[in-house]
């Protein structure tokens, strides 16, 4: 308004000149704010543990979805400093369950020493490759979604069911103050779920994969007791005498299940898998152990792995009978890291085949993208979804991510530009067929 004065003796060239400087800064403007600069932006925060800046993370989400416009926002905490982000894009019939996409906060830390570019630099290489700690586990899907809304957004698409995103925190630690908390919310009750997506792993290959379940931890301890004496004897029960046998039964244990999978019977994750993680015993001085005395206890502690349809009744009868008995005075703990079943009492697991409507919907999604499915899989590890498949919502874990090396905690994570544009793509398709179809019970 201030220059009104001159604007009576704008002349052609002037005009050429401010439209070309309007060009020019619209050009910059979409230089400095593409989905790509906007993915590298919330990279930079960092959420790693074990000090992950949550708040940064949530007020950069809440202006990207200020920023696509007709998003509500809400934050909640079931554990102090640690918020929840819960965004949502309404439906035009909000009484129908809606559609869940899920993505964690934060990552797991890293060694920036062991790094090319530094873990939170978000630094974009001349061949595309964008570095930085969370960008396949699991940052990318989080601003996968909120793209692909702002796209449809742009495309005038209304979604028939409300489209829901959960940002949780401390998934990496293993959701309690999370996702575990918020399926048991009134909040979450009232979201009235249908089907979720949750993230999965990157591909190698050409074909995205998917999972449907994931495996269950356990944490298993097993303590030997035996006589104490000298080193020089031999005599029988002693405590690592006892704790031994143990370790030799757990491992043929593990060898009948690896043998499985080396003849190509079953992948990885389709069986149960027992690592020895620590052992404990002797007893110290100052300089190591004292090696002329048979310590009186002695302790190993396995990470045992359960599929989702190991009965664990029968998995506890056989560690108690086999792998710890209590006439070997050996004894055991499980310490079982998130649950089992379902509220009904069923596996934890996604039907991928024709009893779920959702799963076809899902499939043909990708497909008219023009993409591939792999064989649906379990996740060797385990993700937040088991919170959501324990109240009986379907839930697949999936990250459009194919042609890339899994870099899932490792040093040097990276993603390139065209896989993640590609997978905006994606969610694209996913979004609009999901929050379309209206033809499931429930
Ligand atoms: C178990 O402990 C008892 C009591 O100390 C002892 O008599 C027995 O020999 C031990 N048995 C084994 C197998 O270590
Ligand atoms: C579909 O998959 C579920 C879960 O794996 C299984 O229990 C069910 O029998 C299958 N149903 C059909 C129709 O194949
Ligand atoms: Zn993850």
């Amino acid at each position: 308004m201030a220059r009104a004065t001159s604007q009576c003796g704008l002349s052609l060239i002037h005009l050429t000149l401010l439209l070309s400087s309007t060009l020019l800064s619209a050009t910059l403007e979409e230089q400095n704010d593409n989905p790509i600069t906007r993915f590298q932006r919330y990279l930079q925060i960092n959420t790693a543990h074990p000090t992950p800046d949550y708040s940064s993370a949530v007020s950069y989400l809440i202006s990207q979805a200020n920023s696509i416009g007709g998003i509500l926002h809400k934050t909640l905490e079931f554990s102090p400093g640690k918020p929840l982000l819960l965004l949502t894009w309404p439906g035009s019939h909000s009484s129908l369950p809606s559609i869940l996409l899920n993505s964690h906060l934060d990552s797991v830390p890293a060694e920036s020493s062991k790094w090319t570019h530094p873990p939170f630099s978000a630094t974009r290489t001349s061949d595309g490759n964008i570095f930085a700690r969370g960008a396949q586990d699991d940052k990318c899907i989080a601003m996968q979604y909120l793209e692909a809304i702002r796209n449809l957004r742009n495309n005038n698409f209304v979604p028939v069911r409300s489209v829901h995103i959960s940002l949780v925190p401390d998934e990496e630690v293993g959701g309690f103050a999370g996702a575990a908390k918020f399926v048991e919310s009134e909040e979450f009750q009232a979201l009235n779920v249908g089907f979720a997506l949750d993230e999965g792993q990157a591909s190698v290959g050409d074909e995205f994969r998917v999972f449907y379940a994931d495996r269950i931890p356990w944490n298993l301890k097993i303590k030997a007791k035996g006589q104490p004496g000298h080193g020089s004897k031999l005599y029988d029960n002693s405590a690592m005498e006892n704790l031994m046998k143990s370790v030799e039964v757990v491992s043929r244990f593990r060898e009948s299940q690896f043998d499985v999978v080396k003849a190509g019977k079953a992948m990885n994750s389709e069986v149960v898998s027992v690592n020895p993680v620590y052992l404990k015993a002797g007893v110290p001085t100052q300089d190591g152990f004292a090696m002329n005395v048979q310590p009186s206890e002695a302790e190993a502690g396995f990470d045992l792995r359960l599929t989702p349809t190991t009965d664990p009744e029968e998995m506890k009868r056989r560690i108690a009978a086999e792998w710890a008995p209590s006439v070997r005075n050996v004894s055991f703990e499980i310490i079982e890291k998130g649950p089992i079943r379902d509220y009904l009492g069923r596996p934890l697991l996604t039907a991928t085949n024709d009893s779920n409507p959702w799963w076809l919907v899902f499939k043909q999604a990708i497909t008219s993208v023009g993409e591939k499915l792999s064989k649906p899989e379990i996740l060797p590890s385990t993700t937040d979804a088991r919170y959501l498949r324990q109240k009986g919502i379907p839930v697949l874990g999936f990250s459009p991510m194919k042609n890339t090396p899994i870099l899932l905690h490792d040093h040097n994570e990276h993603l390139r530009d065209t896989v993640y544009m590609k997978g905006i793509q994606v969610y694209e398709s996913l979004i609009s067929s999901l929050s379309s179809f209206t033809e499931a019970s429930h």
